[in-house]
């Protein structure tokens, strides 16, 4: 709900279209989702890295980060990750109109949640959904935080995959598979993927 009545939209001097040529590439959200410890952040940071090298300009919003200031005030429930995805999709939206390439490694458990961003945007092609697929026996072996053990013994209540639920994707754009492949090798698929959707050009292929 809007409680700021009274108040008018001012039209920007520079758009999008502007920003976009300046940069070289078009802006667009990449939103990898998955379990804790699926490889969301990995995966973000290693493409944003190539991106960046590329010349492009990116950055990464992390849920473990995010949370630490803009959602600080948010905990796990439904309604709270609700409102957590809600404020990532509309900062992230803001920096795809900056034509920023922005990339989100958030659980983001819930579908109707993730299609709510997708609608945010204004073309099809600015909402990229990556699905980061591994199975949850293999996020708790790894358990690299140490929470699936805690929430295990019942010390982290609401724990995505233990006692909080995990939509699985039924309409990803790219599922890559975590578990299966090295960091490099899913890397790549989403630079693929990426060059496919004409978002970015990669030396020597023609992105088919
Ligand atoms: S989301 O569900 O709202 O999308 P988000 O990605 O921001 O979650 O935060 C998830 C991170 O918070 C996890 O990687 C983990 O480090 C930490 N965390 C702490 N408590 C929980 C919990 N109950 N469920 C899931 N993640 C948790």
């Amino acid at each position: 709900m809007n409680r700021s009545p009274n108040t008018f939209w001012h039209q920007a001097t520079i758009s999008r279209d502007d920003r976009e040529k300046q940069n070289g590439h078009a802006g667009a959200i990449v939103w990898f989702t998955g379990l804790s410890g699926s490889g969301k952040s990995t995966l973000a940071h290693a493409v944003e890295l190539e991106l960046h090298e590329m010349g492009c300009r990116t950055l990464v919003l992390d849920g473990d980060n995010v949370r630490h200031a803009l959602c600080g005030d948010l905990g796990f429930s439904e309604q709270d990750r609700t409102e957590n995805i809600r404020r990532i999709g509309q900062v992230a939206r803001l920096f795809v109109d900056a034509g920023v390439i922005v990339l989100t490694a958030f659980i983001s458990p819930f579908r109707v949640d993730r299609q709510r961003v997708r609608m945010m945007v204004e073309r099809e092609n600015d909402f990229v959904e990556v699905y980061c697929d591994c199975p949850l026996k293999v996020c708790e072996q790894r358990d690299i935080k140490g929470l699936y053990q805690r929430a295990r013994k019942g010390e982290i209540e609401e724990f995505t995959g233990i006692s909080s639920p995990y939509e699985t994707p039924q309409n990803a754009d790219l599922i890559v598979r975590t578990a299966d492949r090295g960091v490099e090798e899913c890397v790549q698929e989403v630079m693929e993927f990426l060059a496919r959707r004409g978002l970015i050009s990669l030396p020597g292929r023609n992105g088919d």
